[in-house]
């Protein structure tokens, strides 16, 4: 059997978690392949309301098995207290999942050194969830990471306190002084206790040889969504540089991220919001500064799942979007958040970009630098709420025209459109 990949076409929460659960039903294996607990993927359903960073969004369905994959790196406290809550919920967490012995661990000073590494950007800082992110990609691709796989073993604390001491040893260049530095609302040496405790008990948890344990598994016929955590365009290579994440976001990712061949996908499933909207800094061609942007963050409740920052808000790209799906190879698209755009008597979507007076449908190289202008086309909005719909014929006309639209410029078809956050509220 083949994998299918899920990810998202923009800048993060376009709805993954919600769709993968969704889909869940359909699959054996919920594997996640990238990213860390910078992610936050909401799932609602039965008036529940569920925020999940590391573990994978099949884990409400009791039948799939979820994996956090070698191309993911696990910070143990924040895994730990993730499965509490689950459990609290009554949600078998810790039996259902099953994590990569190769996953790179996040150490509390990973946290402090993106702290310092955002402070010392001043105005031009990333605008990082602070999760530790980069600092823990830079210690893997740097040879310098520890990984869950290493937790059980007798000279763990000696591979912690070693490189502790050289991030110490990095703060201090920073100027940054770690005992003036909360955590989690803890201060560092009592987070850092915390975190060692949290380390002796993800060592308890399933760990796999995840490439052996995934591959096995399709030989045995096994159906596998891979769930992608933040977007293409925050993708370390292909999205807004430096504005990005530090992991790949594409499914390119996948490969890496769990020990798959390419030849083992099979669909690629791209999820999109019917607008766009970005928390961080970083370039944004059709953002919306002004009154419409507003009613878009208000109607969407867009405010970060993770750091509940306000998200930028703006009509939907379809010149980024074309670009994500060409580097993801994406096969069926999946609308998100349609019902937010209810409330607008008219939408704009941008389907080419001024550069510099020259018009075009490609992302320049460095589209911060360089300001694009979008060119809009205008359409007409359906004005009518549209959360209690559950099947296309009920679709307004509008609606249908805009789904059209997207579907003629991206040559791609749409297959599922959701018209509120709960699971139920979904038209496929
Ligand atoms: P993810 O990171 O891609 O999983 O997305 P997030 O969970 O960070 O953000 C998506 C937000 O939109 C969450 O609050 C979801 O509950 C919500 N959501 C998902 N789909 C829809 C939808 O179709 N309509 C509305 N109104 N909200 C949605
Ligand atoms: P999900 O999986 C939206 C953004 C941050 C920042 C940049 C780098 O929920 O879609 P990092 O902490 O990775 O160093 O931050 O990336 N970012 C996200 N934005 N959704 C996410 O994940 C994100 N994960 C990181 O806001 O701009
Ligand atoms: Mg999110």
């Amino acid at each position: 059997m083949n994998i299918d990949v899920l990810l998202g076409l923009q800048w993060g929460d376009e709805g993954k978690g919600k769709i993968v659960d969704v889909l869940t039903p359909r699959y054996d294996i919920i594997a996640r392949f990238q990213g860390g607990p910078n992610a936050g993927h909401t799932i609602e359903f039965d008036g529940k309301k569920f925020i999940l960073h590391l573990i994978p969004s099949g884990i409400f369905n009791p039948r799939a098995k979820n994996l956090i994959g070698n191309g993911v790196i696990i910070d143990p406290f924040i895994l730990l207290k993730e499965i509490k809550n689950l459990e609290g919920a009554g949600i078998e967490a810790a039996n259902n999942l099953l994590i990569s012995r190769k996953a790179h661990l996040i150490l509390p000073t990973h946290r402090m050194l993106d702290a310092a590494s955002e402070a010392s950007r001043g105005k031009e800082k990333i605008g990082s969830t602070l999760k530790g992110i980069g600092p823990a990609y830079s210690d893997k691709t740097g040879r310098n990471g520890i990984r869950m796989g290493d937790t059980g073993h007798k000279g763990f604390k000696d591979m912690y306190e070693k490189l502790r001491d050289i991030h110490m040893r990095r703060l201090e260049f920073y100027d940054f002084d770690p005992s003036g530095t909360e955590l989690d609302g803890l201060p560092f040496r009592e987070y850092e206790q915390k975190w060692l405790e949290a380390v002796v008990s993800a060592s308890k948890l399933k760990l796999v040889d995840s490439e052996y344990y995934i591959n096995r598994a399709m030989q045995q016929g096994k159906k596998v969504l891979a769930e992608g955590a933040q977007g293409t365009l925050l993708d370390i290579d292909f999205g807004s540089y430096p504005y990005v994440t530090s992991s790949n976001t594409v499914s390119a990712g996948v490969c890496s991220g769990l020990g798959v061949a390419p030849s083992k996908i099979r669909e690629v499933f791209g999820v999109f919001k019917a607008y766009c909207t970005r928390v961080g800094s970083g370039p944004f061609p059709t953002e919306l500064d002004d009154a419409e942007g507003e009613k878009m963050r208000k109607e969407g409740r867009e405010y970060g799942s993770t750091t509940g920052r306000p998200r930028r808000c703006g009509w939907l790209d379809m010149v980024a979007l074309n670009y994500a799906i060409m580097i993801n190879g994406v096969t069926q698209l999946f609308m998100m958040k349609t019902d937010v755009l209810s409330p607008f008597e008219k939408l704009k979507v941008s389907t080419q970009y001024k550069d510099s007076g020259r018009i075009t449908d490609t992302l320049p190289f460095d589209y911060g630098r360089e300001k694009v202008e979008p060119v809009y086309r205008e359409l007409p909005g359906w004005n009518t709420g549209i959360q209690h719909l559950r099947s296309v014929d009920q679709f307004p006309a509008p609606l249908t025209s805009y789904i059209s639209f997207i579907e003629e410029h991206t040559g791609v078809p749409v297959r599922i459109v959701s018209v509120g956050p709960d699971r139920e509220q979904t038209v496929i």
